[in-house]
Parts: structure tokens; C-alpha cells; sequence
């Protein structure tokens, strides 16, 4: 009857040690809750990581040509920016605050 016990509780102790990882290690950025919701967020993560956090944007008011001048600022110190995802990154920053 205990051994049955054992068995059952096994599992169930290794799915709380793995949600336990898991929100320990979430895959965004520091910084990433500071960017408000939108199509852009997930692509400014993705994009604008790795030099300095995300939320660096927060804050800035620029319009879109002054977002595609910064964005082409930072392609060219080495940002990856796929061409597909450049105008949603632009549109996303512009709309902001
Ligand atoms: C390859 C590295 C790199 C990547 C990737 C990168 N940046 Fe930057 N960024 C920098 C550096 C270095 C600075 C600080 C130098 C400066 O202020 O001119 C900076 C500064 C900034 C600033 C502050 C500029 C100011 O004048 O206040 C903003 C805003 C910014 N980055 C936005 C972005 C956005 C948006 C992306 C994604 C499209 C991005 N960065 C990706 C290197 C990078």
C-alpha cells in the first residue's frame, strides 16, 4: 500500500521541480516586462537583446523616421534585424509612448 504511495508521489514531486525551474529561468531578457504588449515586443526582444536591455527604448519619443534612423544605428554596430521584421520593430517603437 505505502510502496503504491511512493510511485504516485514520484511523479507529481518531479512535474512542481520542473515548473519550479522553469519560471527560474524564463527564456526573456531582463528588462522585457518593461516593454509594454504588442505584434513589435517579441521582435525588439529578439532583435535588441544583446547589447543592452530591451527596455533601453522605454521612454524614448521619436517618430518613425527618427526609430528607423536609431534601428539603422544599431544594424549597422551588428543588431540582427530581419528585413521581414523591420517595419514591425519601426511600427511598434513609434507607437509607443
Ligand atoms: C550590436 C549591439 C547592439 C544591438 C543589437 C542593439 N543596440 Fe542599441 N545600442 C548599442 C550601443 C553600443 C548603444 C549605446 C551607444 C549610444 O548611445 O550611441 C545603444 C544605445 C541604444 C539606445 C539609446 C540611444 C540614445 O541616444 O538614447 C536605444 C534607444 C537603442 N540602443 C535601441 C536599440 C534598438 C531598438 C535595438 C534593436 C533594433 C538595438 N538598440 C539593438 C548597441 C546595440
Amino acid at each position: 500500500m505505502r510502496f503504491t504511495h511512493v510511485l504516485l508521489a514520484a511523479p507529481a514531486a518531479l512535474a512542481i521541480i520542473t515548473c519550479a525551474f522553469a519560471q527560474a529561468t524564463p527564456a526573456d531578457p531582463p528588462g522585457s516586462e518593461n516593454l509594454r504588449p504588442g505584434p513589435g515586443k517579441a521582435l525588439v526582444i529578439q532583435s535588441c537583446s544583446q547589447c543592452h536591455q530591451p527596455d533601453i527604448v522605454v521612454g524614448q519619443k521619436r517618430d518613425a523616421a527618427a526609430w528607423r534612423e536609431l534601428v539603422d544605428q544599431m544594424v549597422a554596430r551588428g543588431a540582427m534585424v530581419d528585413e521581414a521584421n523591420y517595419e514591425k520593430i519601426i511600427a511598434y517603437l513609434a507607437e509607443g509612448d
